[in-house]
Parts: structure tokens; C-alpha cells; sequence
């Protein structure tokens, strides 16, 4: 089949490669000609373990292609996948700006029955927009079918979940539109789920809502526990292994960040509200979320004797979790600032976004490696659990550093083993 993606970030780029690497002819619109131009080099905007590999053979293979021009990819192609940004607004409504235009643009080119599958976030109601966009600027006599094909990858694991995701949701309204999506997902794994559209649009926030909501279920717990003396790992851990229940985001650590729950947990309250119902129990998700955001901040506060004036405090770990680039709503970045205006010096280092951290970050330290970040400073702060922050030399940094103190954000250390060796050690509910 011969489809195209409008838009090649973490959503857009990792589903085209995989369709292309299935056997189908691939186009790729962008917008912006220097980006276009490094694509068909295989020079990528993102990082995402494995895709420049898939790129690179795909392009190669001559099954995935590069354009900024829709009069080339649209009218050959049987589906268009809008997989665009939809940013929250300063109301907490998602910005679908973007969607239109792309969909107007798409309407203008189509000359054949085409399927346009929106993968973008967007709120129930928003695919019928893009019907009535569509209609208005298409040529008469072009026939084409909607759908809303919500995306679930996860960053640091998109390609497989691309390839085997735990379902594939399609909101459809003609049974020819239905046989078309189903034949091209025949390769892809996961269970089917086939629906009317505003039921698929919804599907995706509810999903979201529900783990940010877990997450942050979890970050209660710890706080309950470090006020009570339990060990909160171990309670979650436990109530995780109740198969009703589920392991799966039920730990607790400094917040959930990234490019969609705190957005998408935005617009569902905002989405509710503009249907006449208050989601207290989002909005009291989203609370908690800071609470545990800020927890980390007076923590680090409360180690160095309750100033962080003048103090270095080293970052492990930017990227919002571990095998992206992705820093978009990234915990760190709040809990840098805040350290900042408490009059910390910091200084930072993470694997892989360290170049993105560095366009939004004004006067930190950046670090070639963990040691280098750790060297002199007053307090080391786990922000991101990357492999490689897993077996540091604890024995050399209690040399290196000014104070022994540790602060575990997502209780990847052993208290014990580090507390044995003469740090003072704190982790989230322990
Ligand atoms: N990142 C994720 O893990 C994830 C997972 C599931 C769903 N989503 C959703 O998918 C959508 C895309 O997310 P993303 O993370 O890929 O975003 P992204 O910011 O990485 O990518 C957005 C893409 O849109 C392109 N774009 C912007 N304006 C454009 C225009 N005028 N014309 C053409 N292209 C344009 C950008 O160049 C970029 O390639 C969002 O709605 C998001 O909520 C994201």
C-alpha cells in the first residue's frame, strides 16, 4: 500500500519507518526544508533506540521518502496519517491548530478515495472538524473516509510497540475504511479495537488519564508511607502483584513528565469542562503530580541543613525518562529551576538530551559524563533511571564529592549498600 505521515516526530517518523520496513511505499511530509533535507540523509530530528537504522535501510530500499510537498505524496497515496503536535494551550485545551491546517492542505490534494487516519492526541469531536475542513476544499466527485487511529507507542520502546502494541484502535465510519485499516495493520500485532470515532478519540485520553493517575495513586502512598514508617516500594510492590491491579506505573518517584500525560491529563479536564463536568479527581492528579515534582526540591533543601544557597548540586538525568531525548515536560527541568532560585549552582548530565536540555536550561553546568557531574558537588539528585546511572562507583564518589548525600528520585539505588558505605541516603516513600 502506498500511505503517508504528516509530521516525523516520536509518533509521525518511528510509524512510517515500521510501515515502510512491513513492505509499503512510505511518504514522510514535513514543513521545515533543512529537516527534510537531513531525513533523506538519515540524519534524524529525534532520538529513539533503532530508528536510524530503519530509516536508513527503509530510504535505501527506496520504500520511505522525504517531502515538504503534499501534490507529490497525497493523490498515490490510500491512507494519510495526520501524526502533527497538539501542544496544550495556556487554557489547558490542546492546540489543534496545526491538525486543520495540515488537513486543509491534505483535502486540497487528494483526487481519489483516500482514508485520512488522524494519530495525533486530539479531543473527542476534533476528527469531524477535519471531516468539514476536508469537504470544503477537496475536488467534487473525490470520495474519502475519516478515521481516528489513536497512537500508544512509548518513547525508549517505540519501534517494538509500533510492531506489537497491546491493541490498535480504529474509529470508523464506512465498512470500506474499516477493510482498508485492517489490511494494513494485518502485520501488527495486538488485539483490534473498532469503534465510532469519538469513542476511539476518547479512548486514547482515558488511557492516559488512567496511568497518570496510578502514578500519582503511587506518589501518595510514599508520602503516607514516609510519614507512617512503612517502606512504600515494598506496599506498591505488593499491591502491584494483585493481577486486578497490575505492577505497571504504580511506582512512586519525583513525578510523571513527558510530552503527553501532563497534556493530555490538561485537556481532559478541559474537555469536561467544556461538556459541563468538573474532574476533581484529575485535577487533584495533576496536584499530587506537582507535589511530587516539588517534594524533590525541599528534600535536596532539608539534606544540606535546610539552604541550598551557594550549594552544587549535581543532575543525573534530564530527558523525562530513560531512552529518549524527549525533555518536554521533563520533571528535571522544574526541579532545576526551582534548586536555581533557591540559589543552587547546578550542574548536569544525561546520555542522550543534554542538547535539548541545553536550549531551555540558562546556567548550568553541563557534564561530559556521571563523574565529571558529580565531582565536587554538595548533592547528587537521580532524576532519570538510565542503565548507566544504575552501578555507579559509590566508593570513588564519596571521595569526589563535597558532602555524601544522595537523592534517589526513582529508587533505582540499594539504601543499604549506599547507607553502609557513609552516605546519607533518601529515595520517594522510603
Ligand atoms: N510522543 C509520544 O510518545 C506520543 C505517543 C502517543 C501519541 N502521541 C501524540 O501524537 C502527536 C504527535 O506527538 P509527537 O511526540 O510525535 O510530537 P513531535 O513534536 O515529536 O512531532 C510533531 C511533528 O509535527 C510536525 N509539524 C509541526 N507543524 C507542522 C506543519 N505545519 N506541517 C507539517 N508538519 C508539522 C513537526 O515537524 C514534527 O515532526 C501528539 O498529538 C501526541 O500527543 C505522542
Amino acid at each position: 500500500m502506498t500511505i503517508t505521515f504528516v509530521g516525523h516526530g516520536y509518533v509521525g517518523l518511528v510509524t512510517a519507518a515500521t510501515f515502510a520496513d512491513l513492505g509499503n511505499k512510505v511518504w514522510v511530509i514535513g514543513h521545515t526544508f533543512e529537516k527534510i533535507e537531513n531525513l533523506k540523509k538519515g540524519i534524524l530530528p529525534i532520538y529513539e533506540p533503532g530508528l536510524e537504522e530503519i530509516v536508513k535501510k527503509n530510504v535505501l530500499a527506496k520504500r520511505l521518502f522525504f517531502t515538504l510537498d503534499y501534490d507529490k505524496a497525497i493523490p498515490e497515496s490510500e491512507v494519510v496519517f495526520i501524526a502533527v503536535g497538539t501542544p496544550p494551550k495556556t487554557t489547558g485545551e490542546a492546540d489543534l491548530s496545526v491538525v486543520f491546517e495540515v488537513a486543509e492542505k491534505i483535502g486540497k490534494h487528494i483526487d481519489g478515495y483516500t482514508i485520512i487516519a488522524t494519530k495525533s492526541t486530539v479531543p473527542v469531536g476534533t476528527n469531524k472538524e477535519v471531516k468539514k475542513i476536508i469537504e470544503s476544499v477537496k475536488s467534487k466527485n473525490v470520495e474519502f473516509d475519516i478515521a481516528s487511529c489513536p497512537e500508544f507507542l512509548r518513547e525508549g520502546q517505540a519501534i517494538s510497540d509500533t510492531l506489537n502494541p497491546d491493541r490498535v484502535v480504529f474509529g470508523i465510519e464506512s465498512k470500506k475504511a474499516s477493510d482498508t485499516m485492517t489490511e494494513l495493520h494485518r502485520p501488527i500485532g495486538g488485539k483490534r479495537v473498532i469503534s465510532n470515532i469519538e469513542t476511539a478519540e476518547m479512548i486514547k485520553y482515558a488511557s492516559n488519564a488512567f496511568l497518570a493517575t496510578k502514578i500519582s495513586f503511587a506518589n501518595t502512598i510514599a508520602k503516607i508511607s514516609e510519614l507512617t514508617g512503612a517502606d512504600g516500594p515494598s506496599v506498591l510492590q505488593a499491591v502491584g502483584l494483585d493481577s486486578r491491579i497490575g505492577s505497571a506505573f504504580l511506582s512512586a518517584g519525583g513525578g510523571y513528565g513527558g510530552s503527553c500525560f501532563p497534556k493530555d491529563v490538561k485537556a481532559l479536564i478541559a474537555i469536561a469542562k467544556k461538556h459541563g463536568y468538573d474532574f476533581r479527581l484529575l485535577r487533584e492528579v495533576e496536584e499530587v503530580n506537582n507535589e511530587a515534582i516539588h517534594s524533590i526540591v525541599d528534600k535536596a533543601k532539608d539534606m544540606l541543613g535546610n539552604t541550598l544557597m551557594r550549594k552544587t548540586v549535581c543532575i543525573l538525568g534530564l530527558a523525562f525518562k530513560p531512552d529518549t531525548d524527549d525533555i518536554r515536560d521533563a520533571p528535571s527541568l522544574l526541579v532545576i529551576k526551582a534548586l536555581q532560585e533557591l540559589g543552587a549552582e547546578i550542574k548536569a548530565y544525561d546520555p542522550i538530551a543534554m542538547e535539548n536540555a541545553k536550549i531551555i536550561l540558562k546556567n548550568v553546568t553541563f557534564s561530559i559524563n556521571a563523574q565529571e557531574a558529580i565531582k565536587d558537588s554538595d548533592i547528587l539528585i537521580l532524576m532519570t533511571e538510565w542503565n548507566e546511572f544504575k552501578n555507579l562507583d559509590f566508593k570513588k564518589l564519596k571521595k569526589d564529592m563535597r558532602s555524601p548525600l544522595i537523592l534517589d528520585a526513582r529508587n533505582i539505588f540499594d539504601p543499604k549498600l549506599i547507607q553502609d558505605l557513609g552516605f546519607v541516603y533518601k529515595g520517594v516513600g522510603r
